[in-house]
């Protein structure tokens, strides 16, 4: 590649980015004082989503899980899993056997756009079809077995079976499903085929799935939360405070919360921190006006935020001489996976940033800008981890415990190389010192997740 050329790599460190482009990126930081304003509002949001009185008007709904036992580690058997709202839908067969213990085999199925942006009975078919194929693959074809649902949507459950889809967010936008029970339109599909038998055990969220996963082996995992497609998180509320609970009363003393914190700041609380690109991100999605820091936050954006400030600097002349691409000029394809792997170069080396914008068909890159491309990335996804972890930050020192694990997932979360690090900065700085915290990486909490839920649901029933 010709301008490689043009690179003069001083390969102990870093080129300093330029000081108009710090100055240009300034709004995007969020400052100590900014944390501390951010987790007064999370808060205030989290405690009128629990009141009865207020929950209509908050932004943070806390829906009420109905999964009040975590996993004491006796949970047996075979079970199906489904995982719909992520990048992809996936079905699994986990089979636990013991304490950690356990085998499982999963396939991943594309949702094409059509189905996503199609009818409710398009995607219901489409889902009981796969989970017909894969029983059939997997030679289970005439069992009946137990089947954990995760559904990465707000859900206004009614119990462990029974959730009322909200609204839809993320990429999906399928007729008829709003204001629907999900478990019935899954179990109609699976009926209208007529093939298959299973026995849905409990529909949940991966922030639930990914907590329970962890609390498997970690009794002290109270919180989950997923940095992924979407950004949200679960906690273990007191039942007492709990005042937005419709099922019947419980003689259990706690409750897992799903706080769907992504629409925080739908009602215009965080104005004061959004930008010209988050407002474009917003006006070009469609779900406008929804799910306002989850735009700021998850993987579904993250690259676009990036290449909305990389097109507008190039624009003005502040990156690559002024000269943008076809590619640069397209939404969507500066992918969030390149800010991880351009943010992964080591000092003295801008190969992953060269790589991506050769990929992005730019030229005459300097050394220069790729210093400013990997400072404007840094700043994108550091934002997000700020605003991440001020709402964990909050959260713990709510829950008041002496001790919280947050068990962790989705793909920025994994695999932007500092994302882990920022937050735990972060967390630690504004969490009351008494209190000792971890994040700990969840393995595939959507999938065994919905199978110890479904194993906990079951167990309750004394079936297993
Ligand atoms: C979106 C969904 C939420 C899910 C999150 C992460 O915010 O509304 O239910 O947990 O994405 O997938």
């Amino acid at each position: 590649t010709p301008y490689i050329k043009n690179l003069q790599i001083d390969k102990s460190k870093f080129l300093e980015p330029s000081p108009i482009i710090q100055q240009r990126c300034q709004e995007l930081i969020i400052d100590d004082k900014t944390t501390l304003k951010l987790m007064d509002l999370v808060l205030h949001e989290v405690n009128r989503g629990l009141s009865k009185k207020e929950n209509k008007d908050a932004d943070i709904k806390c829906y009420v899980t109905y999964i009040q036992d975590l996993p004491n580690g006796k949970e047996r058997g075979k079970f199906l899993a489904l995982d719909l709202g992520g990048t992809n839908f996936r079905v699994l067969i986990i089979h636990l056997k013991g304490e950690n213990d356990f085998e499982m085999q999963s396939k991943i199925y594309a949702v094409p756009q059509n189905i996503m942006l199609g009818s409710g009975e398009q995607l219901f078919d489409h889902i009981a079809e796969c989970l017909a194929n894969f029983m059939r693959e997997h030679n289970v074809y005439a069992e009946r077995l137990p089947l954990g649902f995760t559904f990465s949507f707000p859900l206004l459950q009614l119990g462990l079976t029974k959730g009322l889809l909200v609204r839809w967010t993320k990429g999906f936008n399928c007729e008829g499903v709003v204001g629907e029970d999900v478990v019935q339109l899954l179990k109609d599909a699976i009926a209208r085929r007529g093939d298959v038998q299973i026995d849905v055990c409990a529909i949940l969220n991966d922030t639930t799935g990914t907590l329970m996963s962890c609390a498997w082996k970690n009794h002290n995992c109270k919180i989950g939360l997923i940095v992924g497609t979407g950004s949200n998180a679960c906690y273990v509320e007191k039942i007492k405070n709990v005042e937005n609970w419709d099922g019947p009363p419980s003689d259990k003393t706690h409750v897992l919360i799903n706080t769907e914190w992504g629409a925080f700041g739908d009602n215009g609380v965080l104005d004061f921190i959004r930008t010209e690109y988050d407002r474009e991100i917003d006006e070009n999605s469609i779900n406008r006006g929804k799910q306002i820091q989850e735009k700021m936050i998850s993987g579904m954006y993250m690259g676009e935020l990036a290449r909305l400030v990389i097109y507008k600097f190039t624009k003005e002349g502040l990156l690559f001489n002024g000269v943008d691409s076809e590619s640069l000029r397209k939404r969507f394809l500066f992918f969030t996976k390149y800010v991880s792997e351009i943010e992964s170069d080591k000092p003295g080396n801008y190969t992953n940033c060269m790589q991506v914008m050769d990929e992005l068909g730019l030229t005459n890159v300097t050394e220069q800008d790729c210093a400013n491309v990997r400072y404007i990335c840094e700043c994108v996804s550091s934002r997000a981890a700020h605003l991440v972890s001020a709402g964990i930050a909050a959260l713990i020192n709510k829950m008041d415990e002496p001790s919280v694990t947050v068990g962790v997932d989705g793909s920025v979360y994994r695999f932007h190389p500092k994302f882990h690090d920022l937050m735990m900065k972060r967390i630690r700085q504004f969490v009351k010192p008494e209190i000792s915290f971890d994040l700990m990486l969840s393995e595939d909490g959507s999938g065994r997740g919905a199978a110890l839920v479904a194993a906990v649901a079951c167990r309750e029933e004394g079936r297993v």
